[in-house]
């Protein structure tokens, strides 16, 4: 058995672990579970978001799959996701996506998010200035250099042949031209793989106009945020796709998506980005082979819309299309 951290999280987050637990049983992942509240929850039991035993177990296990948690909006406390990502210094966050048949609303769809995950607008910094805020975008040479010399490795040991940058050094010349200045010079490191920039603006109406252009893309830590979440929605939406954040010695695996409280409780939400992110980390620990299996269930799930949860237009619950992945399997 090998032990991993299990943090269910909140919204969705309960439900979808559960059902995701469930088909990892099924396929023999053979897990063993440390399961730790985190966020609202903790904070109402124990004083805090993230009580210490739950930075204990990570750190001992090293591995962690964990749902989404709630953060407040324009008040409240700082993002449970964001202190995870700085306490264990997990500066890659990976979110590869790719165009599933009759699912995808765009069928050539294959492109891979590498995003930095410790610094840009995530630091948090807000000053109060006359008449209003300002917020502090930290960009550095040792941050820039190890995300994006991944993005490269990354696309040399996966037989990816383009890298693109996507950046604002029209307007932001000193930040993210710091950032596209250390793209250019890495990527001479890289004879094989071409590299690619592009402005994020541009971007966008790219991604959504040729995506099969594109192939491994990696970005400061907000464009990387926003864009994952625009493919996602260009391959079935965020009910699908996965992310992991990784660093050197811990790594924590998760959804993209949120913790749609819109949804919450009402058996409605669909657990495959967050199992397909449960595939990421067996992978992570050397199950390729039941990584594959859950995989090619997912698919063959995915072929019958009948089985689906309604985010993927079907009219089944969490619990049908679960029970449609093990039979799946
Ligand atoms: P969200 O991703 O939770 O939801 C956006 C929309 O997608 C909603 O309509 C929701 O119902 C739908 N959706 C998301 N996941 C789904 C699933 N598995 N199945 C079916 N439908 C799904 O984004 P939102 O509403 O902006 O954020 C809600 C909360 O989640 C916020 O507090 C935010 O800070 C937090 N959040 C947490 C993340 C994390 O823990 N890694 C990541 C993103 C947001």
């Amino acid at each position: 058995m090998t032990d991993i951290v299990l943090l269910p999280g909140d919204g969705i987050g309960p439900e979808i672990t559960k059902a995701v637990t469930e088909i990892l049983d099924k396929a023999g992942a053979d897990l063993c579970y440390h399961t730790y509240e985190i966020g609202e929850g903790a904070y109402n039991k124990t004083g805090a978001l993230i009580p210490q035993e739950t930075f204990d177990a990570i750190a001992k296990y090293k591995v962690a799959l964990k749902g989404p948690v709630t953060t407040p909006i324009g008040k409240g406390f700082k993002s449970v996701n964001v202190q995870l990502r700085l306490k264990y210094d997990l500066y890659i966050n990976l979110r590869p996506a790719y165009s599933i048949k009759n699912i995808s609303k765009y069928p050539n769809v294959d492109i891979v998010t590498v995003r930095e995950n410790t610094e840009d607008l995530y630091i948090g910094e807000e000053h109060e200035i006359e008449n209003g805020f300002e917020a502090i975008k930290r960009i550095t040479v040792p941050a820039s250099d190890r995300i994006i010399r991944f993005a490269f490795e990354y696309a040399k040991n996966n037989g990816r042949k383009k890298v693109t940058c996507i950046h604002k050094a029209n307007i932001l010349k000193k930040s993210d031209g710091l950032f596209l200045q250390r793209f250019e010079e890495i990527a001479k490191e890289y004879p094989g793989i071409e590299p690619d920039k592009k402005i994020v603006d541009n971007m966008c109406m790219q991604l959504v106009m040729y995506p099969e252009k594109y192939d491994v893309l990696v970005a400061p830590n907000l464009y990387g945020d926003i864009i994952s979440d625009l493919i996602a929605g260009l391959v079935g939406g965020l009910g699908l796709v996965p992310g992991a954040n990784l660093g050197k010695d811990v790594a924590i695996f998760e959804a993209v998506h949120g913790s749609a409280p819109d949804i919450a409780g009402q058996n409605k939400a669909n657990p495959i980005a967050l199992l397909q992110a449960a595939c990421m980390m067996l992978k992570h620990i050397g199950k390729d082979d039941v990584a594959e299996k859950i995989t090619k269930a997912i698919l063959k799930t995915l072929e019958n819309r009948e089985d689906l949860t309604q985010d993927l237009g079907g009219k089944s619950n969490t619990q049908e299309l679960t029970a449609a992945i093990i039979r799946n399997l």
